[in-house]
């Protein structure tokens, strides 16, 4: 596996080339973290603008979390942003970032993958890094139908030296090569190890949890105007989009709740449209409401945010796209 990282290695903008000790740790905790349930693709150019904007653990940790909460906008899962202010914090205030798999799950976000993934990567430490790829490879290379049997293999081909190499070489490895579907096991470097590949049926492998069902929520979201501004609100830091800007929205229910949880304003009008947004545990469809009022009569808590400068409101996807649908109401 080492010999074909040294290879076949993706240029990422978080790595250090195959073999190097040159890993920059926040850097490599930073991307670690936005890779939990995001793409490569995706994280890519939002690593770089963050890294322009924040360079280090002092920068990140002196940020304001609303600030912070903004520039995650899009990436969803949003307690991570919150945990990542908290983690540079806490790293400033120990007075640096720890360098053992023990001392790094301590901190504010990091869990059993992120520790062992930093500690391997950054700092060059025998820890065994397990993501859905890691797991893909191990559960095909041992023939594995039950993922509860893949940290004992693992473990137990995992080396003493460049254990984050062989980490990240097994990430490249179930992203291009073991891939979900369609495996191209002639281009594997394991295939001549590999019980998946000797069974005929590598994609077998691990065996696929039986799909929950996702139970649909409704809800309303609200677009109150006044004289070219928008009211935003700020969610309630526990629960979904928890901490993040938001249009005004009543609790999302079991039945459409029409104008329930509206801004006490009269005039309100539903609108054709909805917006669907899928989440871990459920699929939201929200109507929209939009009203229009005087400034005289306003008194909502929230932000009137400038609506031709919505983009730098920081939103999240939810609220973004049915800030698209009230623009195009408004202006065909
Ligand atoms: N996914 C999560 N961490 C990764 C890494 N370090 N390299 C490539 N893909 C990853």
């Amino acid at each position: 596996m080492l010999a074909w990282y040294d290879a076949n290695a993706r240029v990422l903008p978080w790595r250090a080339p195959p073999g190097s000790n040159a890993a920059n740790p926040y850097r490599v905790w930073l991307s670690e973290v936005m890779l939990q349930q995001t793409t490569v693709a995706a994280v890519t150019p939002r690593f770089a603008a963050w890294i322009a904007r924040w360079p280090d653990f002092a920068s990140l940790a002196a940020a304001s979390e609303e600030e912070v909460m903004g520039a995650w906008a899009g990436l969803g899962y949003y307690a991570r942003a919150r945990n990542l202010v908290a983690c540079a914090r806490a790293v400033a205030a120990r007075g640096g970032f720890p360098t053992t798999e023990a001392e790094l799950r301590q901190l504010p976000g990091i869990g059993d993958y992120t520790a062992a993934a930093v500690a391997a990567i950054a700092f060059g430490r025998r820890a065994v890094a397990i993501d859905a790829n890691v797991a893909r490879v191990v559960a095909r290379l041992f023939a594995l139908a039950d993922k509860a049997d893949v940290p004992a293999h693992a473990e137990r081909i995992t080396p003493d030296l460049r254990a984050g190499d062989f980490a990240q070489a097994m990430m490249d490895l179930g992203a291009t090569v073991c891939t979900p579907r369609g495996p191209r096991c002639l281009l594997c470097p394991l295939r001549t190890e590999c019980r998946g590949f000797a069974s005929g049926t590598p994609e077998a492998f691990p065996a696929r949890a039986a799909k929950k069902a996702r139970p649909t929520r409704h809800g309303t979201i609200f677009w109150l105007e006044r004289d070219g501004r928008v009211l935003l609100v700020r969610r309630p830091p526990k629960g979904l989009l928890g901490g993040m800007r938001a249009l005004p929205t009543g609790d999302w229910a079991e039945a459409p709740p029409g104008l329930a949880g509206a801004p006490a304003t009269a005039g309100w009008q539903l609108l054709e449209d909805e917006v669907t947004h899928v989440f871990t545990h459920f699929r939201l469809e929200c109507r929209l409401a939009a009203a229009s009022i005087a400034a005289q009569e306003v008194h909502a808590e929230g932000e009137w945010w400038p609506i031709t400068d919505l983009g730098a409101a920081g939103l999240p996807t939810l609220f973004a796209r049915a800030a698209q649908l009230f623009g195009r109401e408004r202006w065909g």
